[in-house]
């Protein structure tokens, strides 16, 4: 009898340089333990991700993301959080629109002093994506694609 695997789910996190990053560090530095589901990419502010890098990370194959940055009045370029938020507050209905279950992407304020609460956020970020599931909206279209097509070629 086949051993069952079990679901384990890639999360991408969206990290600003200056307070989530710096919170996950102290966190590493604390020896504090979290799930190993996630690949952090460092960027130097919240205001600059665009929602293209979401849809992007799903279909390279994360299955829930993390956007993290500054907490309100602490961004190091003045506003970027809030555009970031707002951005959010646009691109979410669209993401049910389009078949994409919201809770796969969550969006949280952490600072550089707050390791604890980094640990806290990515376990709930890797426990909500593993009880969803892996995330398949892109595995049909990208089975359509060259290679599917170089397969039905061959034979
Ligand atoms: Fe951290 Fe803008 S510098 S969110």
């Amino acid at each position: 009898m086949a051993e069952e695997t079990k679901f384990e789910p890639k999360i991408v996190a969206f990290l600003c340089n200056w307070c989530t990053y710096a919170g996950a560090d102290l966190a590493g530095t604390g020896r504090n333990q979290y799930q190993a589901n996630v690949r952090v990419i460092k960027l130097p502010c919240t205001g600059g991700i665009d929602p293209l890098f979401l849809i992007k990370a799903f279909e390279r194959g994360a299955d829930g993301i993390l956007v993290s940055g500054c907490h309100p009045g602490d961004c190091h370029y003045n506003s970027g959080n809030y555009h970031a938020r707002r951005r959010w507050n646009v691109f979410r209905p669209l993401l049910e629109f389009c078949g994409i279950n919201p809770e796969r992407i969550q969006f949280s304020w952490i600072s550089a002093a707050e390791g604890g609460k980094w640990v806290e956020t990515i376990n709930g970020v890797v426990d909500t994506v593993r009880a969803l599931g892996p995330f398949e909206g892109y595995q049909k279209i990208n089975t359509i694609g060259p290679d599917a097509s170089s397969e039905s070629s061959q034979t």
